[in-house]
């Protein structure tokens, strides 16, 4: 055991006496990498220029920071990881005390000219000052970019909607046969990357990032894109509370209020209440969505559709309100008219008992005037007699009313009170066809949304 130790000492002693001391500015000024060099930054840095470069490049997703569909632009926080061989450079790890890599100014080295063909304005986020060089010529370059790219959004589906943005890199001058472009990992390793990296996602969820390579050719010259395709789902809660809810309960509330009564105009106000607070609502819809879009978005389908729908229920409760008033003038007039019969028959009372200085029962039945002498026994003299007859008068009048009410009803039924039985109808007809046509909509429109 001790042997052992004391080998090893003298291993470790013996060598780090014969050891040399190695900075990266050795490596530097083996390579001759100076700030006024020129060679390294002219030209594509191939000996022979038949040679492409090869540019391998790496996307992942940090964040989404915003989604805009009313400008229709996606901003997505990146991790670009660009790759480069550069045939000027190389040294031996040996030579420099097992030096791999240096790290140096971007300004010493070419780069690739990439850009990003949707990007509609420069990146201000601070640039990383450096990069790798390492000792068989491979330079690494890496940045986190926020990307404010254009995207074409389908709102088709808004809140339900998934969005699939692109971000397309490629070289601004340098053909395919000057610099290719690949992807340094494929299109499952990018997205499982990006989840394990992800930081926030806001109201969108990120689903998949995909990498696909293209050939953009124009004027007989091709140029290597890579199209990175961002696929993210919008989290609809917020949307469904704040607006596809309440839109839904202003429906349920009309279609409750087709149980408050018809009659003194309540049920029309509460309407156009309910009527009032949907516009507002969709005012709120305005603001989310873009103006311009290809189709109809679902969402203002749903608005307009219940919004007609509650307007017609509007409507019919109008005419339904109107039918009622028309209903009560007609009874009213019927009332009246009986009224000036009865009149007619006091009177006949009045003349018949005058005449007769009798009393006399009158029936008013079907409006005509039969008046008959009640028979007289012997004269009322008695005061008993004449108390007991005031009684029966007072009995008369009474029967007389129940009369005139239930004339009113007979009536009624048949032709007079139309009015009332059609609005009735009406009422019926339409909320039969008010709950089907409702829940029919609701139906087709959740199960586009859900396809
Ligand atoms: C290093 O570069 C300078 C110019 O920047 C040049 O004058 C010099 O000869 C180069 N040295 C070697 C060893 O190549
Ligand atoms: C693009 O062109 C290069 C060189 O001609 C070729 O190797 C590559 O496969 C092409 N890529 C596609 C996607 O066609």
């Amino acid at each position: 055991m001790m042997l052992v130790a004391f080998l090893l000492l003298l291993v470790f002693t013996g060598g780090s006496s014969s050891n040399k001391v190695c900075s990266y500015q050795d490596v530097l000024d083996h390579l001759n990498l100076t700030a006024d060099n020129s060679v390294f930054k002219l030209t594509r840095p191939v000996l022979d220029h038949t040679h492409p470069t090869v540019v391998e490049l790496d996307i992942i997703l940090y964040a989404v920071l915003a989604v805009t569909e009313k400008t229709q632009t996606f901003i997505p926080f990146v991790w670009a990881t660009v790759m480069w061989n550069n045939e000027r450079i190389s040294w031996d790890p040996d030579q420099f005390c097992g030096i791999t890599h240096v790290s140096v100014p971007r300004g010493l080295l070419w780069r690739p000219d990439l850009f990003i063909y949707e990007m509609t304005q420069k990146d201000d986020s601070p640039l990383n000052p450096y990069m790798f060089v390492s000792h068989d010529g491979k330079v690494i370059s890496e940045e986190d970019m926020k990307v404010v790219s254009t995207c074409k959004m389908d709102v088709h589906k808004f809140p339900f909607d998934t969005q699939r943005c692109n971000i397309t890199i490629g070289s601004a001058i340098h053909c395919v046969d000057e610099i290719r472009l690949l992807p340094f990992s494929n299109s499952s390793r990018a997205t499982q990357f990006s989840r394990e990296v992800m930081k926030t996602q806001g109201e969108w969820e990120f689903l998949q990032l995909s990498v696909d390579s293209y050939n953009f050719s124009f004027d007989h010259r091709q140029w290597e894109q890579l199209v990175y395709t961002f696929t993210i789902r919008r989290r609809p809660l917020l949307h469904v509370i704040n607006f596809l809810l309440p839109i839904l309960f202003f429906l349920s509330l009309d279609l409750a209020s087709f149980f408050i009564a018809d009659h003194r105009g309540e049920k029309l106000g509460f309407k156009v209440t309910v009527l009032l607070a949907i516009s507002v609502l969709l005012l709120i819809l305005n603001d989310i969505l873009p103006s311009m879009s290809n189709r109809t978005p679902l969402i203002a389908t749903y608005c307009i559709v219940i919004f007609g729908l509650m307007l017609l229920s509007l409507l019919e409760t109008i005419l339904v309100t109107y039918l009622m008033e028309k209903d009560s003038q007609e009874k009213l007039r019927l009332r009246d008219n009986l009224e000036d019969k009865q009149v007619k028959n006091d009177n006949c009372n009045t003349e018949e008992r005058r005449r007769s200085g009798s009393s006399c029962i009158c029936k008013a039945s079907e409006g005509e005037k039969q008046c008959e002498l009640l028979p007289m026994a012997e004269e009322v003299n008695n005061s008993i007699q004449a108390r007991e007859s005031h009684v029966l008068l007072r009995i008369l009048e009474e029967l007389k009313e129940l009369q005139k009410t239930l004339n009113l009803h007979l009536n009624c039924r048949q032709e007079v009170c139309k009015f009332g039985r059609w609005a009735a109808r009406i009422n019926r007809a339409f909320f039969i066809f008010y709950v089907t046509t409702v829940s029919l909509f609701l139906c087709l429109i959740f199960i586009e949304w859900n396809s």
